[in-house]
């Protein structure tokens, strides 16, 4: 198993985007100034927008809307807003943006839905850590893609052409996983050590490991897991369905304690809730 050294030296971690690190800046100051974290999110209009999209979402039940940046700042709290710049910014890693990047900004999408629904069903604490957690799961195989672009188009190649489990394969051709780079990824942006701990062991090979986390850490893992083997089934971001691949997705059922009736009446949300969410990206 490669340690964090060997990855990064086959792996060019991108630095964090310019707006995303004046915003963690403010955050970690001791008297933090709503006031100047209000016109840096407003100096981006996108930022801006899932901002105020995620201060009006179901996850917080509010009855009346937010409609002001700085009103969303108090609600969400300036961890969250730090975990949404930074997971926003993320775009800008998928930066060649082919084919290839496309669907796995599209999977990201559907992760990061799905990762919501299943935080809500089961009343995780925090949704919103979720939904961020899934947009970055996969984030590894776009900075192993940027890296070494001409090993990793052969492995997807590899893995279309024959029909294999990419997981397999990446350790093989690269001595890692993409699991891992997200990991180390998810740490130098400033995510937290949990959130980082999620996107680590988002594949169910690190299944038999989750027992021994504490319960907040082991629920978001399988929250990701889950919401994964979600998309992977549905075709999100693939080439099409895949309905026959082992994803231990009652094991992570049966530890979310998510029923079979509340996990179909759940997909059939997903279906229309990622849809909504894509369009809401492309604005
Ligand atoms: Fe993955
Ligand atoms: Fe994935």
């Amino acid at each position: 198993m490669a340690n964090t050294e060997q990855i990064l030296k086959m792996c060019d971690i991108p630095a964090v985007p310019m707006v995303a690190m004046k915003i963690l800046r403010l955050v970690e100051e001791e008297n933090i100034n709503v006031d100047a974290l209000q016109d840096v999110i407003m100096a981006d209009q996108s930022l801006a927008a899932r901002v105020l999209k995620m201060a009006n979402s179901s996850f917080y039940g509010l009855r009346r809307n937010i409609d002001t940046v700085s009103e969303a700042i108090i609600m969400m709290g300036f961890n969250t807003i730090k975990n949404l710049a930074l997971a926003v910014s993320t775009k800008d890693v998928y930066k060649k943006f082919g084919l290839l990047e496309q669907k796995l900004w599209e999977h990201s999408i559907g992760v990061s839905v799905a990762a919501g629904l299943l935080a809500q069903a089961i009343r995780f604490p925090s949704a919103e850590e979720a939904t961020v957690a899934g947009l970055l799961h996969d984030v590894g195989k776009v900075v192993m893609n940027n890296s070494q672009p001409e090993r990793f188009s052969l492995l997807t190649e590899m893995v279309y052409n024959d029909r294999v489990m990419f997981i397999d394969r990446e350790k093989d051709m690269f001595g890692f996983g993409h699991a891992e780079v997200g990991g180390i990824f998810a740490l130098r942006w400033g995510f937290s050590g949990h959130l980082s701990d999620a996107i680590r062991r988002h594949h169910f090979e690190a299944f038999d490991d989750l027992l021994e986390l504490e319960p907040s850490t082991r629920n978001l893992c399988c929250i990701i897991a889950l919401a994964d083997a979600i998309c992977i089934r549905l075709g999100v971001g693939y080439r099409g369905p895949m309905a026959d691949l082992n994803l231990r997705d009652r094991e992570y059922m049966e530890l979310l304690e998510i029923g079979e009736k509340e996990f179909s009446d759940l997909i059939e949300r997903f279906k229309q809730a990622y849809v909504e969410e894509k369009i809401s990206y492309q604005m």
